[in-house]
């Protein structure tokens, strides 16, 4: 089956089912006619129908009719829907589960063997600069490999890690946009504690954030670039000097293993 023919099902439909929507309709990839989705609140539901295009439905309907199921849940919502899920006769259907924290094993100790991928997209999804993280089971089926990486490249980069490294993945890409926001704020903050309107400086410290990556993107190593911009006694220099006495490169490193480690601990809360 071409991914252009298959038939999708999302249970959840907030911002992250509605980004990864956002992203397939963009890229023309899967007609929103293929496309079906549950959500708890009716309202919402008729909202997201008319906003998105697609049907909403109901979880016998969806399992039947979804060649794929996208699990868009949060982790405390999930026991629930995998209950209801356990009750429904489950076919051909394949899962991609983008709960973080939660092992590919939870949903296998519920809906038994059934071919699953573990997908961890990042907030930059919805202005299609993600950074998708796949993981997949030993063995899994190439097609759906292939059908995973294709939906997830409409929004950005992906990766492929063993499970083992979902965790750090998580405290480095998906909780990353936090701590970037936090930086970019702080380079605004400091702009507009010496005289810049607070607008100029955020725009500032955004488009040097985006910069930044970019050259880091196209191949630019980061140690050589560094070298680059840091003349002897010159103002980058400077800023290093504080940078090394504040031990910020430390600081950042245990934010992300403090992310990890949650990361950790909510996978041993789901078991
Ligand atoms: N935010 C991120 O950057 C990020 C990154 C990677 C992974 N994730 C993962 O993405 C998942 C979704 O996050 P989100 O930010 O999109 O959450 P969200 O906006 O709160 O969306 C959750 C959706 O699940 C629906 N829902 C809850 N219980 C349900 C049930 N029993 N049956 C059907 N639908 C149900 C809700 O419906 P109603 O609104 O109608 O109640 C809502 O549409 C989470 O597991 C999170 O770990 C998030």
């Amino acid at each position: 089956m071409k991914t252009g023919d298959l038939k999708l099902g999302f249970i959840g439909f907030g911002h992250m089912a509605q980004g990864i929507c956002r992203a397939i309709d963009r890229a023309k990839l899967i007609p929103r006619s293929q496309i079906s989705f549950i959500r708890r609140d009716p309202a919402k539901m008729k909202k997201s129908e008319q906003e998105f295009g697609v049907t909403s439905s109901t979880l016998p309907t969806l399992v039947e009719k979804s060649d794929l199921i996208f699990i868009c849940v949060r982790p405390a919502q999930l026991e629930q829907v995998l209950k209801d899920l356990a009750k429904l006769k489950m076919g051909s259907q394949k899962i991609i589960t983008i709960a973080a924290g939660v092992k590919m094993a939870y949903f296998q100790k519920h809906l038994g063997r059934i071919p699953i991928i573990r997908a961890m997209p990042n907030m930059g999804s919805s202005v299609l600069e993600g950074m998708t993280v796949l993981s997949f089971q030993q063995n899994a089926d190439a097609v759906l490999k292939e059908e995973a990486q294709a939906i997830f490249s409409c929004m950005g980069e992906v990766i492929e890690v063993p499970e083992e490294l979902m965790d750090i993945s998580c405290g480095l890409s998906a909780s990353g946009p936090g701590f970037v926001f936090r930086m970019i704020e702080a380079f605004a903050k400091a702009g507009e504690a010496h005289g810049l309107p607070y607008p100029k400086a955020l725009k500032m410290a955004a488009q040097t954030f985006a910069g930044a990556a970019r050259l880091v993107l196209k191949g630019g190593n980061p140690k050589d670039l560094i070298a680059q911009i840091a003349t002897p006694n010159g103002t980058t220099e400077a800023g290093f000097k504080v940078m090394d006495e504040s031990k910020t490169d430390q600081s950042l490193s245990s934010a992300i293993q403090a992310a990890t480690k949650r990361s950790k601990e909510l996978s041993h809360e789901f078991f």
